[in-house]
């Protein structure tokens, strides 16, 4: 099974495949912002993939649209969106 680290706490959880990457943190008592509520509208749930990015779903329009409007490289993603993550 896929892991998240997380930092700067170092914490490491188990991902499940078939939830965001922000549900995955939520339902191991990660705290992280979703000021939207997971909508993909807000962009504080973005997190930055330091490895594995190829392991994350495709973009979404939704998350191009945001990154084109605010500048985000091609590793910094929505939560909420478009991680949920690919089997290995
Ligand atoms: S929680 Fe608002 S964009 Fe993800």
């Amino acid at each position: 099974m896929t892991k998240i680290t997380c930092f700067p706490d170092n914490k490491i959880i188990e991902a499940h495949p078939n939830k965001t990457f922000l549900e995955n943190l939520l339902s191991e008592d990660v705290p992280h912002t979703d000021v939207c509520g997971g909508q993909g509208n807000c962009s504080t749930c973005r997190v930055m993939i330091l490895e594995g990015i190829d392991n994350c779903s495709k973009v979404t329009p939704l998350e191009i649209a945001l990154a084109e409007r605010l500048d985000f490289p091609f590793h910094v993603r929505l939560a909420c969106q478009s991680l949920k993550l690919l089997p290995e």
